[in-house]
């Protein structure tokens, strides 16, 4: 699915069901051609669920036409404080799928991965979706900045806009709050703080019975039911130096380099120029046998090579 493809189904998710929604880009190609009965009006702008750019939301009515609906279903509607994201999110739909499902399975997971694999941006894409399934609302909780193990209850409060109750400790407000309400709390980027994040989200998850908690680390947090769940490279063609350059262009991988590629240089287009140096490099041939070794060391030097990597 395309860019706009994309912005289509984000469009659609914030209507409700029988609801006919079109974007501002619609709005003014259609406006002086209605059918006769038919009118737009004025729904307001929206935060869709891609945490990219806010839209211009209008709603087409006919007197025909269910038109008794509530407020749309966009960020700004739900219970949540979820960031706004500046670039878009790139592919990824079968991770996004995989972990939507285990959201609704599983009450700890960790996406784990080295640091820039993409945790953090799935996380948060994986949040946005699940806004439905959480009435009581998703909270983001950003950890990378915070020191001091000690304050992360505190942090959390300030997360979900509480307020610490006098003389409770900030352990139980957050308890008190969550008790009964299906919520879901993101812990992002845990990995300078293990056991916090670990001991945290054990207690909780213990009294708030109807409370998941999506975390991201390098590691997983070692907490006894946590689904730790590898997030992979993005996807590129396994013959990629081989591959046709639309075939390339098609993989997440490339295509988050040519989107970022085009906010840097507008007019940037993927050639095949592009083609080797995106491609990964070959896998290193197989070591010599010991006599080939044998014979080459005669004449010249046979250099140890690290193996080599995939990720
Ligand atoms: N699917 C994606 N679409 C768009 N941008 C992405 C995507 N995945 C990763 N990025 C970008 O790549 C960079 C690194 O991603 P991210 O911060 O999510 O990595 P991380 O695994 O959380 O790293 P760390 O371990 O350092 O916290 C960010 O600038 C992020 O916006
Ligand atoms: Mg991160």
């Amino acid at each position: 699915m395309g860019k706009r493809g994309r912005r289509f189904t984000r469009l659609r998710a914030i209507a409700h069901g029988g609801q006919v929604v079109v974007s501002q880009a619609t709005h003014d190609l259609v406006l002086d051609r209605l059918p006769s009965g038919v009118a737009l009006s004025d729904l307001g702008v929206h935060h869709l669920r891609d945490l990219g750019r806010p839209e211009h939301v209008f709603g087409l009515s006919h007197p025909d036409l269910p038109s008794d609906f509530g407020p749309l279903r966009s960020l700004d509607d739900l219970p949540n404080n979820l960031p706004s994201e500046l670039t878009s999110f790139v592919g990824r739909a079968d991770e996004l799928a995989q972990i939507g499902e285990l959201l609704g399975r599983v009450r700890l997971l960790t996406l784990t991965g080295a640091g820039g694999c993409g945790k953090t941006r799935l996380a948060l894409q994986a949040a946005a979706d699940a806004l439905d399934a959480h009435p009581a609302g998703v909270w983001w909780v950003e950890l990378s900045r915070l020191e001091d193990p000690a304050l992360l209850p505190a942090t959390m409060i300030g997360a979900l806009n509480l307020h610490e109750l006098p003389g409770w400790e900030p352990f139980d407000t957050l308890v008190e709050h969550l008790r009964q309400r299906a919520a879901l709390v993101v812990f992002d980027n845990c990995e300078h703080l293990l056991a916090a994040c670990a001991e945290l989200a054990d207690a909780l998850l213990h009294s708030c019975p109807s409370l998941t908690i999506l975390a991201t680390s390098r590691a997983p947090l070692g907490v006894h039911g946590e689904t730790a769940w590898r997030v992979p490279s993005m996807s590129l063609p396994a013959e990629a130096g081989h591959e046709p350059i639309e075939t390339l262009a098609r993989s997440d991988a490339v295509r988050l380099f040519t989107d970022r590629a085009i906010q840097v240089r507008a007019n940037f287009t993927l050639t095949a120029t592009y083609q080797a140096p995106l491609a990964p490099p070959s896998p290193l041939p197989p070591p010599p046998s010991p006599s080939t070794a044998a014979a080459c060391s005669k004449g010249s030097r046979i250099r140890s090579r690290p193996p080599a990597t995939t990720r």
